[in-house]
């Protein structure tokens, strides 16, 4: 493997945390050592860059991490970085511990602002897709997807007991600021009457009329998940909006909040996260930068950062007409 004068990597967190983020920054210091090269941590994302929030990692500080959820790095979302000011604070940190390289674990934000401070400061960055919204073009799934899925099914599934108890319905109202891949997934795996996501237009009128015919047909109790982007609003607002017309059922609304990012990461994100941090190292020593590590059809996928945040990943057209036969 050609070694393209890498030397030192630092590794930090960015954006939301996403169960798995451990078990990549874990495969990103051993992969690293492996290779003969030095790993730093930087705490708090790029807040913790601007700030020189660093230190050396050896392949035990990272022992023990793996099965747990947050980031042992810590995370935010970094105003200061936004700015050409906190770029060039970070840079200057970056030369002062002499590191050479980046590996940023995160979302699009994270994404954006490695573009464009590679650009300026013609630093080598790849990223690792960290975030529990799996909306990111370029991967087939991201690390902490699997997890937060199997989550808001458990809790769903809870919910749907106390529903069928009281004969009410409920709106579950799961994560997904700008994509509708949880509720697609926690809908579809429990059975939920709709699923209403911001890649599809809600119509209230036609949501009714769906609930009053199933309502007639056989259920006592429906459920309703709304991805927290909605266009028609939270489940608080399409609740309100959907009881004007539809009076037949009481109605609950939760949410179920930041519970969906936490907790410890299941084996599939383990192992993705694994993978991917390994295989960020590698490209980072062949000389690859300003991409992002996917897994594609379970291949390694490299994308360019601006692809990454231009586009969004798609949602299946057919997960959708799946909900409406099988319901
Ligand atoms: O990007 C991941 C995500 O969990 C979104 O689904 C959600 O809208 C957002 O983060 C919440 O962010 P915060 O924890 O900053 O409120």
């Amino acid at each position: 493997m050609p070694f393209n004068d890498i030397r030192k990597i630092g590794v930090f967190t960015s954006g939301g945390d996403a169960p798995g983020m451990n078990a990549c920054i874990r495969a990103v210091v051993r992969s690293g050592i492996h290779y003969g090269l030095e790993i730093w941590g930087i705490q708090r994302g790029y807040n913790g860059l601007i700030d020189g929030d660093m230190k050396p990692l050896e392949s035990r500080s990272v022992g023990n991490i793996m099965q747990k959820g947050g980031t042992f790095l810590h995370s935010a979302r970094s105003e200061a970085f936004r700015t050409k000011e906190g770029r060039k604070k970070a840079f200057e940190q970056l030369q002062k511990k002499g590191i050479d390289a980046l590996v940023a674990i995160g979302g699009d934000g994270t994404f954006r602002g490695a573009n464009v401070f590679s650009k300026e400061y013609d630093i080598p960055i790849v990223g690792c897709p960290g975030t529990i919204d799996n909306d990111l073009f370029g991967t087939d799934i991201t690390i902490g997807y699997d997890t937060a899925i199997n989550t808001a099914m458990r809790a769903i599934d809870n919910i749907k007991d106390t529903a069928q108890a009281h004969n009410r319905l409920f709106f579950v109202e799961v994560m997904g600021r700008d994509a509708g891949f949880i509720a697609l997934r926690s809908g579809i795996a429990t059975g939920a009457e709709a699923v209403l996501i911001p890649e599809q237009k809600t119509n209230i009128d036609v949501l009714v009329s769906t609930l009053e015919r199933l309502h007639e047909l056989k259920n006592s109790s429906s459920i309703v998940v709304v991805a927290e982007g909605d266009d028609e609003g939270g489940a608080f607002k399409i609740a309100e909006k959907v009881n004007e017309k539809f009076k037949d059922h009481e109605i609950r609304v939760s949410i179920l909040g930041h519970i969906q990012r936490g907790g410890s990461p299941t084996c599939m994100d383990r192992v993705l996260a694994s993978k991917i941090g390994l295989e960020a190292v590698k490209a980072l020593i062949s000389g690859k930068r300003n991409v992002m590590i996917g897994q594609i059809c379970n291949e390694t996928a490299y994308t360019p950062f601006e692809k990454t945040t231009k586009h969004h990943a798609a949602i299946n057209p057919a997960l959708l007409e799946m909900i409406e036969i099988l319901v």
